[in-house]
C-alpha cells in the first residue's frame, strides 16, 4: 500500500492545512485548464476545516475557479443544514459563504429527507451532472477525505455492508459519531477519482494511520481506497505519521 501511495508529512497542522489548500487550488485549475470544470467532493468533520477556511482566503480565494468549480459532499449526516451536525453547513460558514462560487455549483446531500430518499436524489444528481455512459461511474477530479480512529472514511464503517456496495453510488448508513443516519458516497465511486487525498491530523489517528498503510491484514474501511486510475496521497502530519517508519515519504 505504501508504494502506491504518496505520502506527505507536514510539520503540524496547520501546515497540513494550507498544504491541502495549495493541493486543492491547483488541481482545481489543471482540471479546469483540461476539462473546463473542477468536480471536487469534501469530506466532514473536524481535519478539514482549517482547509476550507484558508480557501476563502488569499491567495486561493483568487487562485481557485470558482465559477466552473462544483462542490459535492463525499457524505452527510441526515439533519437540516443549520444542524451543528451538518457537514454543508460547516462548509458554508467555512468558506462557501465567502468565495465566488455560483449557487448551483454548490451541491448539498439533501440531510432533511427520508435517508433512503435522500440517497436516491443525491445519485441521481452526480449522474445528471457526470452524464457517464450507462453502467461507468462519475469520475470527479478531486476527493478529500478524513479518517476516523476506527479506519472509517466517508460514512462507510467497519463492519458495514455498504463497504461491498459494487452498483450504487451513494447508500443511506447509520453510525459514526453522532451515531446518526447519513449518506455516504460508495467505494467504486470514490475509487473512480483522478485524485483522492487523505487529511490526516493529530496523534489519535497515529495507530490508524500505521494499521492502513504499513501493508497489514487489518481490514479497515479506508483500505478499500484503492482508485483504479488515479492518484491517491496522503497528507499526514508529524503526530499522525508518528508511527510510521521514519523513512516514510514519497
Ligand atoms: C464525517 C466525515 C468522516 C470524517 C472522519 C474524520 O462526516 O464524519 O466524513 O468520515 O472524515 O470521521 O473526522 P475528523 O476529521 O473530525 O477526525
Amino acid at each position: 500500500m505504501l508504494q502506491k501511495s504518496q505520502i506527505f508529512i507536514k510539520d503540524n497542522a496547520a501546515q497540513l492545512a494550507r498544504e491541502a489548500a495549495n493541493i486543492f487550488s491547483a488541481i482545481a485549475g489543471e482540471s479546469v485548464t483540461q476539462r473546463g470544470h473542477f468536480s471536487v467532493a469534501i469530506s466532514g468533520g473536524s481535519t478539514p476545516r482549517d482547509t476550507h477556511r484558508m480557501l476563502a482566503k488569499e491567495p486561493h480565494r483568487s487562485r481557485v475557479p470558482w465559477d466552473k468549480t462544483h462542490i459535492f459532499w463525499v457524505d452527510e449526516r441526515c439533519v437540516p443544514a443549520d444542524h451543528p451536525a451538518s457537514n454543508y453547513g460547516a462548509a458554508k460558514e467555512d468558506f462557501l459563504d465567502h468565495v465566488p462560487i455560483p449557487g448551483e455549483n454548490i451541491r448539498p446531500v439533501r440531510g432533511n429527507v427520508p435517508p433512503e430518499d435522500g440517497a436516491t436524489k443525491y445519485q441521481q444528481e452526480l449522474i445528471d451532472f457526470f452524464q457517464q455512459e450507462d453502467g461507468e461511474f462519475p469520475v470527479f477530479d478531486l476527493i478529500l477525505l478524513g479518517i476516523g480512529m476506527d479506519g472509517h472514511t466517508a460514512s462507510l464503517f467497519p463492519g458495514q455492508k455498504a463497504l461491498e456496495e459494487k452498483t450504487k453510488l451513494i447508500m443511506a448508513v447509520k453510525g459514526g459519531d453522532p451515531d446518526i443516519s447519513r449518506l455516504t458516497m460508495t467505494f467504486p465511486l470514490i475509487n473512480r477519482a483522478r485524485q483522492i487525498l487523505f487529511l490526516v491530523s493529530g496523534k489519535r489517528k497515529a495507530a490508524v494511520v500505521k494499521a492502513i498503510l504499513d501493508g497489514g491484514k487489518a481490514l479497515l474501511p479506508a483500505r478499500y481506497v484503492q482508485p483504479l486510475d488515479g492518484k491517491l496521497m496522503w497528507l499526514l502530519d508529524r503526530d499522525s505519521a508518528s508511527e510510521l517508519p521514519k523513512d516514510t515519504t514519497s
